[in-house]
């Protein structure tokens, strides 16, 4: 109530193929104006497996990006996922919240497969009401991959306000666009080398797993076929003709590797399912880039027997179609999901 309004987060994703970045605005009537929407291309070896190895193409590209949109709020929210991030749900004694923050660094050693003083340790908890005991969120990430992924924040020019988890970036933009439903729906955000799964049952997310499978199985795929090179392979992965070669020429590929992919998200909802009271998945969402692959919501719906569809996390955000061609924008939408759930965040929250 008092003090200064608190500020809103320009959300950049910074994915192994590209950095996303969005700002939103909120509005008086609760929804979101989205002031920037723009996405810059990574060369393969700028970010392999989550570690940015040539921080010298995130920042040249981060810093291009800046610049072309034009980005003043300083405030940048980043996101992680892969193997340097640990989400676990934790039982508890009960006890207060200081006791809990006294504790919960010894607790959480027996839950992290890393030295707890190599990792930045956040917990939430989830229900305390259950008697002598409490369930508690525990999320861990490694300090060193948080200090890569804010440097070159900083070397842009920019002040990384907040970190956060592409899981949960993935519900934010879901909840900010979709209303609260009683299903259980896996939210499937697939990227260019990561999957990452978010399991929400009557609105409160129960499940969370990154699963390294995304779109570079698909070029390789192309390019194994085709002998290509692997930038005409992802070329002709994202529908341009490549020589003689078109897309429909490699659909089988496409949809090999999507049973492949629908392989490993089954295991993961057999896990899921054998581990907790829930015992099936109502709906199925994607996002990320790799949910535009051809016929993948096809294969999904064939061995799930559930309802798949994209996600679009720009559903409930307003943009003049003066400042933003809709052509663009329900292009990039999918890939987009993670910038949307850092964008609708604000300092200090
Ligand atoms: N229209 C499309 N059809 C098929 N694949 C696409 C399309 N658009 C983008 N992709 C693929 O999506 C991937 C990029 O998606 P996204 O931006 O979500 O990944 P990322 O965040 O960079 O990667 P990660 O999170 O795995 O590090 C790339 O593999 C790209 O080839
Ligand atoms: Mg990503």
């Amino acid at each position: 109530m008092f003090g200064k309004p608190k500020k809103q987060v320009v959300g950049c994703d910074v994915g192994s193929s590209a950095i996303k970045i969005v700002e939103l605005k909120p509005l008086k009537s609760g929804e979101f104006q989205l002031l920037h929407a723009a996405i810059a291309d990574l060369s393969p070896e700028a970010i392999v497996d989550g570690a940015i190895m040539d921080s010298s193409l995130v920042v040249e590209a981060l810093s291009r990006l800046i610049a072309e949109n034009n980005i003043k709020n300083a405030n940048f929210g980043g996101s992680l996922s892969g193997h340097s991030v640990i989400i676990k749900k934790i039982q508890l004694p009960s006890m207060t919240d200081a006791e809990l923050a006294e504790s919960i660094q010894w607790e959480a050693e027996q839950y992290i497969p890393f030295d707890i003083n190599d990792v930045n340790l956040d917990y939430v908890v989830l229900e305390s009401d259950a008697g002598d005991s409490m369930d508690v969120l525990l999320v861990a990430v490694k300090k060193d991959r948080i200090a890569d992924y804010t440097s070159v924040i900083v070397q842009a020019g920019k002040d990384p306000v907040l970190v956060d988890v592409d899981v949960f970036a993935l519900q934010n933009a879901f909840e900010a666009n979709y209303d609260v439903d009683p299903e259980t729906i896996a939210l499937v955000n697939i990227g260019a080398s990561v999957m990452n799964i978010n399991v929400l049952y009557h609105g409160t997310s129960i499940f969370w797993r990154d699963v390294a499978f995304g779109g570079n199985q698909y070029t390789e795929a192309i390019q194994r076929e085709l002998s290509l090179s692997r930038d005409d392979a992802e070329r002709l992965k994202l529908g341009e003709r490549v020589g003689e070669n078109t897309l429909q020429q490699v659909l089988g590929v496409l949809n090999s590797v999507s049973e492949d992919l629908t392989a490993e998200l089954q295991k993961t909802i057999d896990f899921f399912v054998a581990t907790s009271s829930v015992d099936h998945i109502d709906r199925v969402v994607l996002a990320g880039g790799s949910a535009q692959i051809l016929n993948l919501d096809e294969v999904l719906r064939e061995r799930f027997q559930v309802a798949v569809e994209v996600m679009n996390p720009f559903r409930n955000i307003r943009y003049s179609e003066s400042d933003f061609d809709p052509e663009w924008i329900n292009r990039h939408a999918p890939a987009m999901a993670v910038a949307v759930g850092l964008a609708v965040r604000r300092v200090g929250e």
